[in-house]
Parts: C-alpha cells; sequence; structure tokens
C-alpha cells in the first residue's frame, strides 16, 4: 500500500493579523503538517517569522510545526526554533559553510532535519548528506514569496532525488505553485509532502482546498 500523500499548508499566505486561529482552523481542516517560513531578509529578500511567533502558535495545534529556514547562516537560530517548538527544521543547502555540521545540530537536539534545494542547486549536493536527513525540500520556487508560478524542472528533479535516496526514509517535499492541477505529478514523481500557500488559501473552505490536492 502506497502512504498518502502529506499536505502541509503554508501560513505564509495566512492573515498574519489572526495567525492562532488560521493555524487553528488549518489543524481542523486535516492540515498534516503546519509549514512556517522563516525569511531573513537577507538569504531572501523578504522577512517574514521569528521564533517568538513559533511559540505563541505552538499552543494553537498538536501538529508538526515544519519550519522552513530561508536564513544564513542558519546555525545561530536553529535552537531558539526548536526551543519555540519546531518538530522538523529545514536549512537550505546554498545557506551556510557547513551543511553536515548544521544537520548534525539538529538531530542532536532531538528533532527531524530537513534539507531544502533551490531550483537551480543539482540534488547531487546531498550526496554526501543522505544518512543524516530525514527530509528534502524541493523548492519549485525562488524562495522568498508565496504566489509564484511552478518552476517546471522541479519534477524531473523530485524524481532524481526519489532515485537517489533509495530504501532510506526521507520524506520528499515540494514547496511553490503547489496546486490541485499539479499535485499529482508531484506525487507521481515522488513527493511525499506538499506545501502549499496560495493553493489552501485561495477561499475560506481550507478544508476542500487541502483535500483536491490530495
Ligand atoms: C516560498 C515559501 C513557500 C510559499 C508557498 O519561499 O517557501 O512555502 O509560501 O506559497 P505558494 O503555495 O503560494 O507558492
Ligand atoms: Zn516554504
Amino acid at each position: 500500500m502506497t502512504t498518502p500523500v502529506k499536505i502541509a499548508p503554508s501560513i505564509l499566505s495566512a492573515d498574519f493579523a489572526r495567525l492562532g486561529e488560521e493555524v487553528r482552523a488549518l489543524d481542523a481542516a486535516g492540515a498534516d503538517y503546519i509549514h512556517v517560513d522563516v525569511m531573513d531578509g537577507h538569504f531572501v529578500p523578504n522577512l517574514t517569522i521569528g521564533p517568538g511567533v513559533v511559540k505563541a502558535l505552538r499552543p494553537h495545534s498538536k501538529k508538526p510545526f515544519d519550519v522552513h529556514l530561508m536564513v544564513t547562516p542558519p546555525d545561530q537560530f536553529i535552537e531558539s526554533f526548536v526551543a519555540a517548538g519546531a518538530d522538523i527544521l529545514t536549512i537550505h543547502v546554498e545557506a551556510g559553510p557547513h551543511l553536515d555540521r548544521s544537520l548534525q545540530l539538529i538531530r542532536s537536539l532531538g528533532r527531524r532535519a530537513g534539507v531544502s534545494l533551490n531550483p537551480a542547486t543539482p540534488e547531487q549536493d546531498l550526496a554526501y548528506v543522505l544518512d543524516k536527513v530525514d527530509l528534502i525540500l524541493v523548492m519549485s520556487v525562488n524562495p522568498g514569496f508565496g504566489g509564484q508560478h511552478f518552476i517546471p524542472s522541479a519534477l524531473d528533479k523530485i524524481a532524481r532525488v526519489r532515485s537517489m535516496i533509495g530504501d532510506r526514509k526521507i520524506e520528499i517535499e515540494v514547496d511553490g505553485g503547489v496546486d490541485s492541477a499539479n499535485a499529482h505529478k508531484l506525487v507521481a514523481a515522488g513527493a511525499t509532502v506538499l506545501v502549499a500557500g496560495s493553493a489552501v488559501f485561495r477561499t475560506q473552505d481550507y478544508a476542500a482546498n487541502i483535500a483536491a490536492l490530495r
């Protein structure tokens, strides 16, 4: 039996004035993970959420908080996001000089370690850390903003990552421009977690929008 795809709504598209309520609504609507986009205004040209907001949101859902760190360098913030309640911490290959060390730090704190590839970054950059990651996040837009168009080369990259990981228990997550029209192709290529901002917050009926992605 194949495992059903997980849906990780990105709160980047939520109403920031009502974030707690929005997280509760996503939880009730069947989200598998709550995807939190952390941007530093340096690695990406936008600023979003820090550990204080993650901590404030933590009581609003028991679902895993999937924290996507678009931050360079990431190491200095990992402990504070763990303390705030992050379950999965995903760092970018491009964001720091010592990927292996950063991944070890996340696991040493008892959390799941994710690593992300920008659209222009080849999957071969992960060859020597495959035994240190729990999740690989394939970016299908250039990170920084919600609502961008899906970059089609991500589909092949997912398939290549899928064959590269072999029988390791590593989740393959895809983020950016995911919608009900491309979701099935992404899953067929090997994605096990779909991040979606615009597609989930498109209308008030989050449950229907999440269901449409499955
Ligand atoms: C982009 C973020 C994404 C983004 C997805 O930098 O990592 O999580 O919010 O938004 P959509 O689904 O609207 O492309
Ligand atoms: Zn993201």
